[in-house]
């Protein structure tokens, strides 16, 4: 069954927790929407993961369109949230909800994810204005990599936590139906998650929010020699990938592959005929 913003807010209600994870093309969106996943984000993460860039801030609003409609032809089930990237946010309410509503129109996602507190309230209720359901993300919002000076745990000091709670209830009382928590202590997550009557969806912000989300390449071991703290890899599939290559190759110098069952035959008779 399709999955709703109303699914979110039921669960937290009833103490179900939220399974998220990345997909930016068709066939890896429909795989984790057969696993049964409740939400599948086209992160920004699409820059770093698919595009081999440095940080996300070098993602475009054309390239989540892009990747998002390929999840969104793959994944049935799965309530799909589109990142909103650098810059299509910035700018003015009005360029803000223009972009937005081309993430649900071209990119056929059911809502958008906007990272931000206190600053982007009117973003965040103009969007919401126009019918766009929205995500929160606060802590570690790596569209400030600069400002933040690298990707650190974000509030560690009393100063630092007492902003993510103003951030949390703010964006909570703009309208947003769930805030992602990047890369804070355990302890703040869960002040954060009692404060909110909405569902929060951690990614290195432990074990006491209401979901968890992970970006699918870092889970399953495939992407990057160094992984993250708070990833658990439950797969090596990138171990498995080379090796699948490796006999791929081997196959083909040792004439292996392809095999009679590879080919297409046609009657002898022709050949015979041809060569003549
Ligand atoms: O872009 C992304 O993948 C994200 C998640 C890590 C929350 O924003
Ligand atoms: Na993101």
């Amino acid at each position: 069954m399709k999955k709703t913003v109303q699914t979110f807010k039921e669960a937290k209600q009833n103490g179900r927790k939220l399974s998220m994870l990345t997909a930016y093309d068709y066939s890896t969106a429909k795989l984790i929407d057969e696993a049964g996943v409740d939400g599948i984000l086209v992160g920004d993460s699409l820059g770093m993961v698919v595009l081999g860039y440095e940080n996300t801030l070098q993602v475009t609003l054309e390239d989540i369109i892009h990747h998002t409609r390929a999840v969104a032809r793959g994944a049935k089930n799965a309530l799909i949230v589109a990142d909103m990237p650098f810059l299509s946010y910035h700018i003015s309410v009005e360029e803000t909800v223009r972009n937005a509503g081309r993430l649900i129109q071209e990119g056929m996602a059911q809502c958008v994810k906007i990272e931000g507190g206190t600053e982007v309230v009117e973003k965040i209720k103009a969007i919401i204005n126009a019918q766009i359901p929205v995500m929160g993300h606060l802590g570690l919002t790596p569209q400030s990599v600069n400002v933040m000076g690298g990707f650190k745990v974000q509030g560690k000091t009393k100063d630092q936590i007492e902003k993510l709670v103003e951030d949390a209830k703010a964006i909570e009382k703009a309208g947003v139906f769930a805030i992602v928590l990047e890369c804070v202590p355990t302890e703040v997550a869960e002040v954060i998650s009692q404060i909110v009557s909405i569902p929060t969806i951690g990614i290195g912000a432990g074990n006491k929010c209401d979901g968890q989300i992970l970006v699918t390449q870092d889970m399953l071991g495939m992407y990057g020699d160094f992984v993250p703290k708070f990833v658990k890899q439950y797969r090596h599939l990138g171990n498995e990938f080379i090796e699948g290559i490796r006999e791929y190759i081997k196959d083909v110098e040792d004439l292996k592959f392809p095999k009679e069952e590879h080919s297409f035959k046609i009657d002898k008779n022709i050949i015979e005929e041809i060569k003549k």
